[in-house]
């Protein structure tokens, strides 16, 4: 990933987990893929009352969202390394009300991380899905041949059992992304 401070200029997390996250999906747990720098990550948890499961592979990366936690006296986040690719993510069957997967579905078995955020979901749970857009130049990002589109994000999705598949306008927020969201 870019360097922290230039990561964050791409994004609004507040005003887009506003616009992702239902007013009645803020009671209980939400899951993060990939949590990098905590850009989504302390976000979610200062909007949910719930506990925000933030896993990332990189044991730098789920130090950085342990420090900022702290610091924030934020103690609603567990920050895990974990390879949710190879292990999934290690939290029961419908246990979470809401699941971020931004920026990661360009990596190997998109549809395969999909079935583990459908199978940890409680019926009717949110998916929520940002990655780069490829219809405009961005700044950063991956290459233009593996970044999916939204409609390949939504085949993908509705492959995993995901249901009601819409777009989200983020162009306030994250001009450089596009969202959808999705229910269980
Ligand atoms: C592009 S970054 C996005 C970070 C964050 N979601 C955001 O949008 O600010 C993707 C993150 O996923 C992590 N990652 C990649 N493959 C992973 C895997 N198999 N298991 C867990 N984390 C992974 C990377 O280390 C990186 O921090």
């Amino acid at each position: 990933m870019p360097e922290e401070a230039y990561w964050a200029t791409f994004f609004d997390p507040e005003t887009a987990l506003d616009r992702l996250i239902p007013s009645d999906a803020r009671g209980g747990h939400a899951v993060e893929f990939g949590c990098g720098y905590g850009t989504f990550t302390l976000a979610a948890a200062r909007s949910i009352t719930g506990r925000v499961t933030a896993l990332n592979i990189e044991p730098e990366m789920v130090a950085t969202v342990r420090q900022k936690a702290q610091a924030e006296q934020l103690k609603n986040i567990d920050a895990v390394i974990r390879d949710f690719v190879s292990d999934g993510t290690g939290l029961p069957d419908a246990s979470q009300q809401h699941a971020m997967i931004f920026n990661p579905l360009h990596l190997e078995d998109p549809v395969g991380l999909l079935r583990e955020a459908w199978r940890v979901l409680e019926e009717n749970g949110r998916l929520s899905v940002i990655h780069w857009r490829s219809d405009i130049p961005t700044p950063r990002g991956p290459s233009l041949d593996i970044r999916p589109s939204p409609n390949q994000c939504r085949s993908w999705m509705e492959q995993a059992g995901f249901r009601l598949v819409k777009p989200v306008a983020l162009d306030a927020c994250c001009p450089y992304h596009f969202g959808l969201v999705a229910q269980r």
